[in-house]
């Protein structure tokens, strides 16, 4: 065992030494003595953008790995949307034409999250349409809403519509059928907060397909059917 070691390591620089030569008989005749004054300050600047380079992708490694660390430790979930209740205050034919309609409903707006809290902006928007039209609209009110959180959100929402014969005929046809579809538009700018700090703004968008048994003002409105679909801006 003992007088094996040496004759490895005199082996291992055996070869190191065959193996340089070579290399170096090829490169010297190349680079000549003039080049030799050249390449100091080129290597220089070599290492450094070297290590330039090494500290950049040390700094995205690092910023890859405390992203999916926050991800992995935060679980981050999108809200959900529902529309709990749907009551009609007015939907009047104008003497213009137009219908105007004032809808009170309420949204629940739920946050999974165990550790992120949502402050809701300011410029949210709350659509309900009819067969394309846009009937009425308004905004969720601007709050933080704290982790793993439902609120109840009353919203009132108002408009007018250019009241066609088409849109009549559609809602007559609805009537009978005691079947009225409506689609409900959220988009809900939100900023992301951990502990107190704000990390970052997403928007959510959600789609909410209804159908409801009537829209008369004054008579309770029931919610036979609802979808919802979701999108997220990042
Ligand atoms: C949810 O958050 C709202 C707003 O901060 C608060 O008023 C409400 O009490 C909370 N609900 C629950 C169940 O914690
Ligand atoms: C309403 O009901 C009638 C008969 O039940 C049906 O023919 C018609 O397609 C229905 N209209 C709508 C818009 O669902």
């Amino acid at each position: 065992m003992e007088s094996g070691h040496p004759r490895n390591y005199s082996k291992f620089s055996d070869n190191q030494g065959s193996l340089w030569p070579p290399l170096h008989s090829v490169n010297i005749p190349q680079n000549d003595s003039t080049d030799d004054e050249k390449s100091d300050p080129r290597n220089f600047c070599y290492r450094h953008l070297c290590l330039l380079y090494c500290f950049i992708f040390l700094l995205v490694f690092l910023l890859v790995l405390l992203t999916f660390y926050l991800h992995t430790m935060y679980k981050p979930q999108i809200p959900t949307y529902g529309i709990d209740d749907l009551s009609v205050k007015t939907l009047n034919v104008m003497k213009d034409l137009s219908l105007s309609a004032e809808f009170d409903i309420v949204v629940r707006a739920t946050n999974p999250n165990e550790h992120i809290g949502l402050a809701y902006g300011k410029d949210s928007s709350v659509i309900v349409m009819y067969s394309d039209s846009e009937l009425c609209s308004g905004k969720l009110p601007a709050f933080r809403q704290p982790v793993v959180n439902a609120t109840l959100m009353n919203v009132v929402l108002k408009g007018h519509t250019k009241y066609g014969s088409g849109l009549q005929e559609a809602l007559a046809e609805n009537r009978r059928n005691k079947s009225i579809p409506l689609l409900v538009r959220l988009e809900v700018p939100l900023s992301v907060v951990l502990g107190s700090l704000p990390l970052r703004k997403i928007v959510v968008f959600v789609r909410c397909s209804l159908e409801v048994d009537n829209l008369q003002p004054g008579k309770k409105t029931k919610i036979l059917y609802s979808d919802y679909s979701y999108d997220v801006r990042i």
